[in-house]
């Protein structure tokens, strides 16, 4: 209190002399993040927030708190950098030397800013990408050891922001398998809150690498400043949110430095992951179409491109198949309408033969007894039926009863001298060894090389690095965490480079594994191995405020057979469809119900997969659930409807639309019918500003009911 008045009391002359200071201004076209150099070359946050309109008052900004805070200056609280210097001193005090904009593309600037310690030779940059239009910020820091012995690095952050606010609300997707993204909302006081994971390549599994912060009250879908930020990083992060004793609010982001405490040899740069973050005055709606627009223009591997329906066999047969069973289940996914049959595991190893999980991870051919003209023959059927063929792959980890671990033990991650740990039966190779990184290149390149016409890939990571020890790391354990990781992404960066247009799907047991970082090189990702409809609500709603639809796998199945194959079909359609059935599981009417949604969702595509989601009823908030997709143009939508479990009695309520254009009329119709089925909402026609306010009366009091509604502009 007392040193706000202190403050306050000295406005003009701050002011003045913030006049002196030069200030760097990182700019989207509704976010601000200001910069100020200050006399003595130390760098502050002045503000980060909506745009300021009138540049006049740019000097009145008061200096905020030290953007990238190190160990030195300050040890109350966690700073962003930690470095013993290799005299051993181990504090370092930043000063700015330079900066630089320069903008790499149209609607993308990118703001460099050098720091240096003037008695300890050390810089670090700070990096900031502006994605103008889409008002999203990538920033990461360099470190760069000019020292003539190595140093150590602690702590090396790849941003640091700063808040100053009545009140803090951090929603965190915290969960587990067959239970992710679950959402919970807690108020930040005094104090540290830490979201971490040192699951190694799991970076989804118990913490997301994401979160979402409202500044002053809870945020809602329309309306309140908030944050969505997230670590592109697809191994351990960290997250601290520090409230201090006077209220500020620090944000760090980056790896985790848990056992990750690195050596910096002289000369040589640390680069740490990304961070993404958007700002949005106007609520969580406005920062995931910010999200999803940037993504799909700027991050996404075919961010831009089409999505294949497909069929998986995975929970249709599991490991127990074979050649005929399976071009049985292409005719399948013909009768269906999807583009794609996919083969999910069990379809490899001969001297193991992979008949359940605990046998043959590593040996990457075909099991001859269930295969015996390979994969070969499965292209030619897919061809033959006019479809394309997808397969399962999981290269960077190992079975016990492989050929692969009798061959090479030391490709594997274990502690010398100790019984492995495993988890679901496996282990994980030592993606730190460059001779690893080219064996898992390999498993793409030779199915590749030996079956171009393969169109698809699901990656999949059973296990968290479950023994953290490098064979070939040899006496730089700690750095096992951090090399993983950037050893996977040279393998993704080499099949990106060489199959450039490839879709993959990432997967890890469910989204145990998902992040921006990852979806460079991904086209999508598995988002749970619970198809349990009603549970998907949950689990693609929480998805849905970082990713935009066309990333988000989700699959008709068996699971919840008190649900309707109508309500399973409805809830996969939200995200990208695919089926993981027999259609012998189905009745006739199920079967002419499903060809019709998938004739539905491929015209609608452009809608779904394209537009902007609209979160209309939250399913935390009640025993519904809506969302309606609507075209950029706002020509086209799709409103989507669920009743999970309402009351005996309850007052239910329209559901009212937004995103739509006020002044034109819509035609309304219900699609995705069972045969036979009759509905009112047919042939109407409102007005956009009807629907937007009074909206329309489609929930209903069955359980596990769905409905969907396309309105089409007249
Ligand atoms: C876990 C995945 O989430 C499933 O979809 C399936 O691919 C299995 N692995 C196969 O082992």
């Amino acid at each position: 209190m007392k040193l706000r008045t202190l403050i306050l009391g000295c406005l003009a002359l701050t002011a003045a002399s913030a006049m002196a200071d030069e200030l760097v201004k990182i700019q989207t076209d509704n976010v601000d993040l200001i910069l100020k150099v200050k006399d003595d070359g130390r760098l502050t946050q002045a503000y980060l927030g909506k745009t300021l309109r009138d540049t006049n008052d740019l000097g009145w900004l008061e200096d905020g708190r030290e953007a990238y805070i190190t160990h030195g200056p300050e040890v109350y609280f966690e700073p962003a950098l930690d470095v013993i210097h290799a005299d051993g001193n181990p504090s370092s005090f930043l000063r700015h030397t330079s900066h630089a904009t320069t903008s790499p593309k149209a609607g993308v600037q990118e703001t460099v800013i050098t720091l240096e310690d003037q008695k300890e030779p050390l810089t670090v940059r700070l990096h900031y990408v502006a994605y103008t239009r889409e008002n999203v910020i990538k920033t990461w820091t360099e470190i760069v050891n000019r020292q003539k012995k190595p140093i150590q690095l602690k702590k090396f952050a790849s941003s640091m922001l700063h808040f100053y606010r009545p009140a803090y609300y951090l929603t965190q997707f915290n969960g587990d398998w067959i239970n992710e993204a679950q959402m919970t909302t807690l108020p930040l006081a005094f104090g540290k809150k830490v979201l971490e994971s040192n699951l190694g390549s799991r970076a989804d599994m118990f913490a997301s690498p994401q979160f979402i912060l409202s500044l002053s009250q809870p945020a809602t879908e329309t309306s309140g400043d908030v944050l969505l930020g997230q670590l592109g990083w697809t191994g351990n992060f960290r997250f601290t949110f520090e409230v201090d004793r006077e209220g500020w609010l620090r944000v760090i982001s980056g790896i985790n430095n848990e056992f990750s405490e690195r050596t910096l040899q002289p000369g040589e740069t640390f680069q740490t992951a990304d961070f993404f973050f958007t700002l949005s005055s106007a609520g969580l709606e406005k920062a995931s179409h910010d999200l999803h627009d940037w993504a799909r223009r700027h991050q996404v591997k075919d961010g831009m491109g089409d999505r294949m329906t497909l069929l998986n066999n995975w929970e249709a047969t599991y490991f127990d198949f074979n050649e005929d069973k399976l071009v049985g289940l292409m005719d399948d996914a013909v009768r269906l309408g999807v583009d794609m049959f996919l083969l999910d595991d069990g379809w490899f190893g001969n001297k193991y033969p992979r008949s359940n999980d605990d046998a043959a991870l590593g040996d990457w051919q075909e099991t001859a007894g269930k295969l015996p003209n390979g994969v070969g023959r499965l292209c030619d059927a897919a061809r033959e039926k006019g479809i394309k063929f997808g397969i399962w792959i999981e290269p960077e980890m190992v079975s016990q009863r492989s050929e692969l671990f009798e061959k090479h033990r030391d490709w594997v991650l274990m502690f010398p001298n100790r019984d492995p740990q495993e988890f679901r039966n496996q282990l994980t190779l030592d993606l730190s060894n460059p001779k690893v990184q080219d064996f898992v290149f390999g498993v793409v390149d030779g199915l590749m090389t030996k079956y171009p016409e393969i169109a698809f890939f699901k990656w999949d990571c059973n296990s968290p690095i479950m023994n953290p020890y490098s064979p070939y790391l040899k006496d730089h354990q700690t750095h096992l965490y951090v090399d993983y990781v950037r050893g996977l992404y040279s393998v993704l960066e080499r099949i990106k480079a060489k199959y450039p247009e490839l879709p993959m799907m990432m997967c890890a047991g469910g989204s145990g594994r998902i992040d921006y970082k990852g979806l460079e090189y991904f086209t999508e990702f598995w988002a749970s191995d619970d198809t349990d409809p009603a549970e998907r609500l949950f689990i693609q709603y929480g998805y849905s405020f970082f990713y935009p639809s066309k990333t988000i796998c989700a699959h008709v199945t068996t699971w919840n057979k008190l649900a309707s194959v109508k309500f399973r079909t409805d809830v996969a359609s939200m995200g990208k469809l695919g089926f993981d059935i027999k259609l012998s599981d189905m009745t006739a009417d199920d079967i002419a119900y499903a060809r019709e949604a998938v004739r539905n969702y491929n015209r609608l595509k452009p809608v779904i997969l394209d537009g902007d989601l609209y979160r209309l009823v939250a399913p935390y908030q009640s025993t519904h659930a809506a969302s309606a997709y609507v075209s950029k143009d706002k020509g086209h939508a799709v409103l989507f409807t669920f009743d999970i479990q309402p009351r005996a009695v309850e007052h239910r309520h329209n559901v009212v639309l937004r995103g739509l254009d006020s002044n034109r009329r819509y035609r309304i119709q219900e699609i995705n019918l069972m045969p036979g089925q009759d509905t009112w909402v047919k042939n109407r026609s409102y007005s956009g500003d009807y629907l937007m306010n009074i909206g329309l009366d489609l929930f209903t009091g069955n359980k596990l009911n769905s409905r969907v509604v396309e309105l089409i502009a007249e």
